[in-house]
């Protein structure tokens, strides 16, 4: 297994995350513990899309979310079931694309440089495990090309991963 990426960053979005995709499946191994494995996705986003802030999981635990691996500034730690974007995302398990953070009722603000935001929940099945947050310094960084590919990437983490909970 290889340990690097590859990354054509003059691409377009959805070429990267062709790329990108299956180098993270071929990165992700579910004999090695859950959190090393988290923590090399987003690494691996983070090196991929200079958009990016701030990128990392929060995972359920007893109905809140807790912070997770993650690539950028110091985060909160703990959001509730239904609160920020994170929340609502885990509350009604979909994708919510935030075009401009200050629009947005609720939202928690971990960086006051945060601009725009994506928030994919981690589903396997009916049961949601917790969900991948993104953020960026510019307004509309994310889009459905975005939502598409990280959906599929959340889709390859829990099947590939084995999840059944994300034990904390
Ligand atoms: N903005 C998120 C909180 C997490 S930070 O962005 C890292 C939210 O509103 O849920």
């Amino acid at each position: 297994m290889t340990e690097t990426i590859t990354i054509n960053h003059s691409q377009p979005d959805a070429e990267i995350y062709k790329s990108l995709l299956p180098q993270i499946e071929a990165l992700i191994n579910h004999e090695e513990p859950l959190i090393s494995n988290l923590a090399n996705v987003t690494a691996a986003l983070k090196e991929a899309f200079n958009k990016i802030s701030w990128v990392g999981f929060y995972l359920l635990n007893e109905k809140k979310l807790f912070l997770g691996p993650f690539q950028g500034k110091v985060a909160c730690t703990i959001i509730d079931m239904g609160n920020g974007v994170c929340g609502t995302s885990a509350a009604s398990k979909k994708t919510i694309v935030v075009d401009d953070v200050d629009k947005f009722p609720g939202h928690i603000a971990c960086d006051s440089g945060s601009r725009s935001e994506i928030v994919i929940p981690l589903i396997k099945g009916e049961t949601i495990l917790g969900v991948l947050d993104l953020d960026s310094y510019e307004l509309s960084s994310f889009n459905e090309t975005d939502k598409k590919y990280l959906e599929l990437l959340c889709d390859l983490i829990t099947k590939k991963l084995l999840i059944e909970k994300l034990v904390l």
